[in-house]
């Protein structure tokens, strides 16, 4: 009878790939790599808050946005982890102003707070630590320890984690499985670039949508290069459309705004809401359509006189800010789409 070989599991053809795999990915990076990026160039004892800032930042964020307009306004505005941590919460709202997912920055703050109170204003630099901070997951920890503190450890965000599925023709594989090949994977001589390459392959070559396959310096290796959209089966992204009505009121050179005090926009100023049911508003300034998040909002701008808005919303969460103090305040990109549409321009 004839033999059936038996397949390699993932981790034998990790282990029997390694060099040639690390090889591939060093002499890519040499050419290719975006190693001019500021966060990759980075020195002393300041570095590690440097990566910090850009691994909060590029959560859920394309480097050239975070590279156009935030990392450099961010890190000359607030330096220091200590600056951080002295910060008016107002401040660093501002700065992330646009970015979306504020959450990151408000716990950078409160992650600043815990460093300069417990590790003496700088961030720790042990896996369990680090861990323990506010916004900071196993991947946040893996970056930081690699870039920030120059430690051979590997790890899996969204780009590393759909490369290693192709390459390893995985479709949904546990988290523990890609954190074990990335081990293996992993370059101990020079994992700083190695990590920094792994994260450009996947980000500019293996797309999730149209993967460069044959720029791709592993497509050698990689058993899901004739499929690549199998791997790995993409989530089901489930937008929910929300309908928002939004009050526009202007007295006394002022406009009438609400902090949010919970939820995705907690510490930005928003125009208020108007209840959905009720009176007939008559759309004034128009409507537009704004993505956040899993919303995929429809928001009416309605011109509502002060009389009108104290009958209709929580009046004690209004506050009104003089127009012209309202470039320095940590507005919704939301907000300002409406401001705008209602001729503000700020
Ligand atoms: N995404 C997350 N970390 C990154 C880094 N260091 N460089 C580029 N993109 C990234």
């Amino acid at each position: 009878m004839e033999k059936i070989p038996n397949p390699l599991s993932p981790q034998d053809k990790a282990k029997r790939i390694a060099p040639l795999w690390r090889e591939l990915v060093l002499t890519w990076y040499k050419q290719y790599g975006r190693s001019a990026l500021p966060w990759r160039n980075l020195s002393g004892e300041n570095a590690s808050y440097g990566v910090y800032v850009s691994e909060m930042m590029l959560q859920q964020t394309q480097v050239k946005r975070v590279l156009h307009s935030y990392y450099k306004p961010f890190m000359e505005s607030l330096p220091t982890l200590e600056c951080l941590a002295y910060a008016p919460e107002e401040r660093v709202l501002k700065l992330w102003e646009g970015l979306g997912y504020y959450s990151r920055a408000r716990n950078m703050l409160k992650s600043a707070k815990i460093c300069v109170e417990r590790f003496s204003g700088a961030l720790p630099s042990s896996y369990e630590e680090l861990i323990k901070l506010p916004g900071i997951g196993s991947y946040s920890a893996g970056a930081i320890l690699c870039f920030g503190f120059y430690k051979n450890v590997s790890f899996v965000d969204g780009n590393i984690r759909r490369l290693l599925c192709r390459v390893f023709a995985q479709s949904e594989p546990k988290m523990a499985l890609l954190e074990e090949l990335a081990a293996l994977l992993l370059d101990v001589k020079n994992s700083f670039d190695y990590n920094q390459a792994l994260l450009d392959i996947g980000a500019t070559l293996c797309t999730p949508k149209s993967p460069s396959c044959l720029l791709c310096p592993l497509i050698k290796l990689c058993q899901g290069r004739n499929t690549p959209h199998s791997y790995p089966i993409p989530k089901k992204s489930t937008l929910e459309a929300l309908s928002l009505h939004l009050a526009l009121c202007v007295y006394n050179e002022s406009i009438a705004l609400v902090r949010s005090s919970q939820g995705l926009y907690h510490g930005l100023y928003n125009l208020p809401q108007l209840p959905t049911k009720g009176k007939n508003w008559g759309i004034k300034y128009g409507q537009y359509k704004h993505h956040y998040t899993k919303y995929a909002i429809t928001a009416y701008v309605y011109e509502v006189s002060i009389e009108s808005l104290k009958e209709d919303i929580a009046w004690e969460e209004v506050e009104f800010l003089p127009i012209k103090s309202l470039h320095s305040k940590p507005l919704s990109s939301l907000c300002k789409k409406a401001l705008k549409m209602g001729g503000y321009r700020l």
